[in-house]
């Protein structure tokens, strides 16, 4: 059984959620303080797992089933958690996943619908059972992402393919994940400017850590 380490956060949100725009806000203010945090997303962050994320996303692959689905994610995350993540932590570096195992849940899980028993057991094989400290949860309306998405006139990848019922049960499963451990989770109301979202963030950031390894804020 892994232990589980005070220095690793993680970032889930729908698509479109700008959970990226605030790991990569976060990682500039923690700079300012001197720590260097390493991000790493998902699927990706190894040679092996990017390329499985290139088969995931790729829109040729309509044909891909839902387990072949879930077990190319498990395959990128079991890679990235043993190759880097354990090691990295081992070493007392501070690490921020963009989106990890609770990604799985929400999206194969009640997405596509295989049980969340079934999830939930694979993700504990992927990772030996390791679990971010906090995950901050990026909450916007799937009509949010949809405007959004409209915006930046951006091409759909295989998953954003799959229309705004996907995403509104993706974004209930991730409240339902909330609500089943809510120690663990940090809902944010991800609708502001980024800059206003960054400042929640910030807030929580310096409560989980500043108890831990304080931190002056204040910098
Ligand atoms: P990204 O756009 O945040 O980089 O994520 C890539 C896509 O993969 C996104 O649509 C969410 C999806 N995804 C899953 O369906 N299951 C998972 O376990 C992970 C990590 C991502």
């Amino acid at each position: 059984m892994t232990k589980n380490y005070q220095r690793f956060i993680s970032f889930e949100g729908i698509d479109y959620s700008g959970k990226s725009t605030q790991v990569k806000m976060l990682v500039k203010r923690l700079q300012r303080l001197g720590v260097e945090p390493v991000v790493l997303r998902e699927p990706g962050g190894t040679r092996i797992s990017e390329r499985i994320r290139d088969i995931l996303l790729d829109t040729a692959y309509f044909e891909m089933h839902e387990k072949c689905e879930i077990l190319l994610y498990e395959a990128a995350r079991a890679q990235l958690v043993h190759q880097k993540i354990i090691p990295l932590l081992e070493s007392g570096r501070f690490v921020i996943a963009d989106r990890f195992f609770d990604s799985s849940s929400a999206y194969q899980g009640f997405g596509r619908g295989l049980t969340l028993d079934e999830v939930k057991q694979l993700n504990r094989f992927a990772t030996s059972a390791l679990k971010p400290y906090r995950t901050f949860f990026i909450d916007i309306s799937p009509q949010e992402a949809q405007r959004r998405q409209v915006a930046n006139n951006r091409t759909r990848d295989r998953l954003e393919s799959a229309g705004i019922e996907f995403f509104t049960k993706i974004r209930q499963g991730f409240l339902t994940l909330c609500e089943e451990e809510p120690g663990r989770f940090i809902k944010i109301n991800g609708e502001g400017t980024p800059a206003e979202v960054a400042e929640k963030v910030w807030a929580k950031i310096v409560k989980i850590w500043e108890l831990h390894f304080n931190f002056d804020a204040a910098k």
